[in-house]
């Protein structure tokens, strides 16, 4: 039994998430998770709401309330459509929380011991029309690396590199299109991670293993133009981590914060510790995920998230791990995604395009969108989710192969022996190739889980779902039975076992189905089949059962087409 962290990329407090952002990182981060338990693992599965920055206190602003009420609340809506979703978080924190404001204060102390940490006096856009401080993602403009006109003053979205607000060219305030701006002198806090390239670029080269989009990004950003750049950590807002030196104030940074990006993956170690105040542990209980000086050195580390945010995990959060000299953990694996567009054209929060995780709730239960999602991760190239491919994959793969095959089953045994698995004759040359194909594509399904290959890992849950179908149909029970009630009654209770290995093997994917299945089989017995034949060999004769109301429905041409008019607007 090995001891597996895992953690998904946190979403921003601001607003519903869409399908993209679902599957570029809490959703595989899901799937793995459940599948590393299902093996017998330890896990921690950790997300949390990134609720610091001026969007948040930009959303907060247009509704009315106070930004702690907004986050509060918007919180609370996200970990319910998490729930809807069956995202099985260990915790779901919040970045706003106590612990991260403490431990956020605690690195930026150890990085300034420890001479990592830059205080710059500089000039920063005023925006005269707002009348405030912009901080970067508040100010837009051309990008100087590709050219990319919405670039904003963070990164650019369209090549990834991160920016400084002055790099743009022709900037403009985001918030009132102003060109406005003027330059005043304000300081700020810089991590050094221009000392610290050394040791990241040590440790990166070191990751063998790591996707090519991964380590490709971290490399660009190593070696590109003049290196690894310094990075300003702090900002002139209210809403965030107050600057502090571990507990002590900071001369000369009165009413800053830190930079949302600072302060956002230092919660992934601040959730785990929200995660024991939540259950009543020590701080033990959570530094054995963290420190390895405390029990974590046999911990995997696995981190999912998109393209976009491969810098930040890959450079600036190991070099604030690194540069405080503690023995915190860091990654041992990172697993990003290319983006998912969405019929044509991109997914986008702020223009309101695509299906969003409360409207797909609305419409399909959580299953039917982690199948096609997670069959279609983004993860070699950008995906595209259409409404044709959507209902032609839940039709067929949901409703025609897996679904069917339960129907059929269950539903033949109960009309020929009732509902309760057949005694039966010795099996044949049928089931003995089937089980062979059965052990093999299960090896191979399990590589590409441990691999994190998802849609390899979807296509081999599909072939084995298949080899049922395709093993009923030839082996007939329907006709055999007029002839041979015994040898019908072998097929049958196979084909009941085979429902039950399909619950445990699918889980993963489509956790809602596989605890219906396993409920109408009357069994709690979900161990993962080391042995194909002792795993169909779990229901014995004399077993009861209860015959399933339809697992999975097929959608309709006038459905999707209504769904298509429906979502082919903007969200408001
Ligand atoms: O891109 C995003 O949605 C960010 N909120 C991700 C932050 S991940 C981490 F660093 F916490
Ligand atoms: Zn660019």
């Amino acid at each position: 039994m090995a001891r597996i962290l895992i953690t998904s990329a946190i979403p921003y407090i601001n607003g519903i998430k869409h399908l993209g952002n679902l599957v570029g990182s809490q959703l595989p981060a899901d799937l793995y998770a459940r599948y590393m338990r299902a093996r017998g693992n330890e896990v921690m599965f950790i997300c949390a709401t990134d609720e610091h920055g001026t969007p948040a206190e930009l959303a907060a602003a247009k509704t009315g309330e106070p930004v702690e009420v907004y986050c509060a609340r918007m919180h609370g809506v996200q970990a319910e459509l998490a729930k809807g979703f069956r995202l099985s978080f260990d915790h779901f924190g919040r970045s706003s929380s106590a612990r991260n404001h403490k431990l956020t204060q605690h690195f930026a102390g150890k990085l300034a011991e420890n001479g990592f940490i830059a205080e710059v006096t500089e000039k920063q856009f005023y925006s005269v029309a707002d009348g405030r401080f912009l901080p970067d993602r508040y100010i837009e403009g051309t990008c100087p690396n590709c050219g990319y006109e919405k670039a904003r003053g963070d990164q650019c979205e369209h090549c990834t590199k991160q920016l400084d607000p002055t790099d743009l060219i022709e900037p403009r305030s985001a918030i009132s299109g102003s060109t406005d701006l003027e330059l005043r002198e304000t300081k700020h806090l810089y991590l050094r991670q221009s000392a610290l390239k050394g040791e990241l670029e040590a440790w990166i080269d070191s990751k063998t293993d790591w996707p090519i989009l991964t380590t490709s990004i971290a490399k660009k950003w190593l070696h590109e133009g003049e290196g690894l750049q310094d990075r300003g950590i702090t900002r002139d807002l209210k809403w965030g981590v107050p600057v502090r030196k571990g507990e002590e104030d900071w001369p000369g940074m009165e009413g800053k914060v830190f930079y949302v990006w600072f302060d956002a993956p230092i919660e992934y170690i601040a959730a785990t510790a929200e995660w024991a105040d939540a259950h009543g542990h020590s701080d033990s209980e959570w530094e054995r995920w963290w420190r390895t000086d405390k029990g974590a050195e046999d911990v995997r580390y696995v981190q999912f998230m998109g393209k976009d945010n491969v810098p930040f995990h890959t450079l600036s959060f190991p070099a604030t791990i690194m540069g405080s000299r503690e023995p915190w953990k860091l990654v041992d694996y990172i697993k990003s995604f290319n983006y998912l567009n969405y019929d044509g054209g991109q997914f986008s929060t702020s223009q309101g395009r695509g299906v969003f995780m409360d409207q797909a709730l609305s419409i399909l239960p959580s299953d039917y969108w982690r199948w096609w999602l997670l069959s279609h991760a983004p993860e070699n190239s950008d995906s595209e989710f259409t409404w044709e491919n959507f209902q032609a994959a839940v039709n067929k793969d949901l409703a025609d192969v897996l679904g069917n095959f339960v129907s059929r089953v269950t539903k033949f045994c109960r009309s020929k022996f009732g509902e309760v698995v057949p005694e039966g004759d010795q099996l044949g040359e049928r089931e003995a190739l089937l089980m062979e194909e059965l052990r093999t594509r299960i090896r191979a399904y399990e590589d590409h889980m441990a691999a994190m290959e998802i849609r390899k890992a979807a296509g081999e849950l599909r072939a084995i779902w298949v080899a049922g179908n395709e093993y009923l149909q030839a082996a007939a029970p329907w006709t055999v039975v007029k002839e041979n009630p015994a040898a019908a009654a072998a097929i049958v209770r196979l084909s009941l076992n085979l429902i039950r290995l399909y619950a445990v093997l699918s889980e993963p994917f489509i956790p809602d189905a596989s605890a219906a299945m396993l409920a109408a089989l009357g069994t709690e017995e979900r161990s993962w089949p080391e042995e194909i034949q002792v795993a169909l060999n779990v229901l014995p004769p004399g077993h009861a059962f209860t015959t399933p109301d339809v697992l999975f429905r097929k959608i309709a041409d006038e459905e999707r087409e209504e769904w298509q008019k429906k979502f082919a607007g903007v969200r408001t």
